[in-house]
């Protein structure tokens, strides 16, 4: 694992942005791995600014997102859905048809999670896998448990995870399952970038960089990945 601390998010947000671009500029048709939350902001927003001055362009590229709420309407504003089309899509020239999400509210989720699933492979495997930690050591919505992972699958939410998210619902029921990619999915992604920023995220990232290799931190099967990149702010390092 590669470890580079910067002195804020916004500094993180152009390096992880940047990153992003030069894949694009190399790989036009490339497959992005997109995760939602508070730490990917900044990166979307250097993305965005970097298309606006014509830099990059994201029309013929693919994205898959980490995961979606179950049991949640697509249109709500909470959704991930939602959120990647308010904070990214909308602002950039991707064809709505190329961005890929798992459907928390499929009939039959194995067979949704199976799709999506073989899209990815059918596309080539993600090429440039951008993402967060939970305050529990999560990725995506692997929550800590007995194993690894492979493919996407149905999660309960980790009481961390409910209490993390619940403000973004203000008071509304918040959704308490979710569809994710595994953790064994996340590892096939050719590059790995993640994001770490404040306090709150500085015991996960210990654990995950200095700790054992455990499903108990499913982050820390990154130290695994031949190809990883860990972005944090000195709060987040602070452990270390
Ligand atoms: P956050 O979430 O970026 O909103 O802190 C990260 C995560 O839970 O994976």
């Amino acid at each position: 694992m590669k470890i580079i601390t910067l002195n804020s998010e916004i500094e993180i947000g152009k390096a992880v942005g940047d990153r992003f671009c030069a894949l694009l500029q190399k790989k036009s048709a490339a497959v992005l791995g997109l995760a939602t939350g508070a730490s990917p902001l900044p990166t979307y927003q250097h993305m965005i600014s970097r298309f606006k001055a014509g830099d990059v362009s994201f029309a013929k590229a693919h994205t898959f997102n980490l995961d979606e709420y179950c049991d949640l309407p697509a249109a709500h504003s909470q959704s991930y859905r939602s959120f990647m089309h308010a904070q990214l899509f909308s602002q950039v020239d991707i064809n709505p048809e190329n961005t890929h999400f798992l459907d928390g509210n499929a009939a039959n989720e194995a067979l949704e999670c199976s799709r999506f699933d073989a899209l990815i492979e059918h596309l080539g495997g993600v090429d440039l896998q951008l993402l967060g930690i939970g305050r529990n050591g999560h990725i995506g919505f692997n929550e800590p448990a007995e194993t690894f992972s492979q493919g996407s699958y149905k999660v309960k939410l980790a009481p961390s995870t409910l209490e993390a998210n619940s403000g973004y619902f203000e008071g509304e029921h918040m959704p308490t399952h979710a569809l994710t990619m595994g953790v064994g999915a996340i590892l096939r992604a050719k590059e790995i970038v993640m994001v770490a920023t404040g306090a709150a995220k500085a015991e996960a990232v210990k654990a995950m960089i200095q700790g054992e290799n455990t499903p108990q931190l499913p982050a820390s099967a990154l130290q695994n990945h031949p190809n990883v990149t860990i972005y944090l702010d000195p709060a987040a390092a602070s452990l270390l």
